[in-house]
């Protein structure tokens, strides 16, 4: 029981969420009874029963990012703790209640959501903005497999929407056996692009059955030396900035830093006034059409899940262990539910 700023007292409901106090590695991260957050007048309260632990988690919890972004990015992650205590992006759950004024959704709906920097989603529950990136989730797709498509389906297509892709582009993916990347080789081979995906030899087979038409195996291979030149590049690793990529970039090619360091960054607008070539760091497509397009190639078969690993909730610190690998296979999968609702 607590009092509000009237004096009257008020009830506080609780949940189950995995609770990041501080920087740190994964033992930072507890499982704890948090206040259940209230929808405002314009939100939806969202009963999670699926999210993942996406590198972004990795990064917001370790503080590990790339170079030069560390001061920037202090403001976003917070100084001394993590500035959402809560961590997870993305989620897929039922909608449990809405605000006054939210007309699109009723409780009992089934939603994937994309929280992104706003994170929350290694709770049991977790409000959204009604008009923000919200969709229904996939019909009869299980609450896992959604959450498994929105990091990596929202991050590729959103940067592929910078792009033309069809019959004859020739697009190459840097990491494609990430959660990204794995989304990115299958929007572009569902598109008519001839693919070509670089990932260690144990992931070629995976990577091949997404859609790729060809697989450079990194430990053997430099693709920045070889003879095949290409429309589009997506930087999903961290390594292949413009310096390294454009030799084998055609003319007026893009290159899609999904990943980039700081100078990468400020190197663009130059790098591409002068090459007559694309080099971007952002996407195009944001919040809920993006969101849209998840559930549309969903539906149509173009997108699937790709779940290296399920954790419960109660487990996440091994999920976070997994995660700072840099090994995983597409998604890690947090299941959500299995403790008892809010009391
Ligand atoms: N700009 C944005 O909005 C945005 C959004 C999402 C993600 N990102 C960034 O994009 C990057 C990719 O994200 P993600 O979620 O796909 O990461 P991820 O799922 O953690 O990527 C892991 C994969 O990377 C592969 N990998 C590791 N080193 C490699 C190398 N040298 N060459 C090729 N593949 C390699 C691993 O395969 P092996 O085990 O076979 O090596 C593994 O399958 C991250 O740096 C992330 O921070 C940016």
């Amino acid at each position: 029981m607590t009092r509000d700023t009237m004096g009257s007292a008020t009830t506080v409901t609780m949940m189950t969420a995995a609770v990041a106090r501080r920087f740190g590695p994964p033992q930072v991260v507890a499982v704890e009874r948090v206040p259940r957050p209230v929808p405002a007048h314009d939100e939806v309260l969202i009963r999670l029963r699926a999210s993942t632990v996406s590198i972004a988690d990795h990064r917001l919890r370790a503080k590990d990012l790339p170079r030069g972004l560390g001061l920037l990015a202090v403001v976003a992650l917070g100084v001394f703790r993590p500035r959402h205590a809560i961590l997870g992006m993305d989620g897929a759950g039922v909608i449990e209640a809405v605000g006054a004024d939210v007309t699109g959704f009723t409780p009992g709906d089934e939603v994937i959501v994309m929280q992104g920097p706003r994170m929350g989603c290694h709770a049991e529950y977790v409000t959204v903005k009604a008009n923000g990136c919200i969709a229904p989730k996939p019909a009869g797709m299980s609450f896992e497999d959604a959450a498994a498509l929105v990091f990596g389906g929202y991050t590729a297509i959103s940067f592929l929407d910078r792009v033309e892709l069809g019959p004859g582009t020739d697009i190459l993916v840097n990491g494609a056996s990430g959660a990204v990347g794995t989304a990115v080789v299958q929007l572009a081979s569902q598109a008519g692009a001839r693919v070509t995906g670089v990932c260690s030899q144990g992931n070629a087979d995976l990577v091949r059955s997404l859609g790729a038409h060809r697989v450079i195996d990194y430990a053997t291979e430099d693709f920045a030396a070889g003879d095949e030149r290409y429309d589009v590049i997506v930087e999903c690793v961290g390594n292949a900035p413009f310096s390294r990529s454009r030799r084998v970039m055609k003319p007026g090619a893009a290159l899609l830093l999904v990943i980039s360091d700081l100078p990468g960054m400020l190197g663009e607008r130059i790098q591409s006034r002068r090459s007559g070539k694309l080099v971007t760091h952002t996407g195009s497509m944001f919040g809920a059409p993006v969101m849209a397009e998840i559930v549309r190639h969903a539906e149509a078969g173009d997108l699937r899940p790709v779940v290296d690993r399920t954790y419960d909730l109660a487990d996440i610190v091994e999920a976070h262990r997994y995660v700072d690998t840099g090994r995983k296979r597409g998604s890690v999968v947090v299941r959500i539910g299995g403790e008892s609702a809010g009391d």
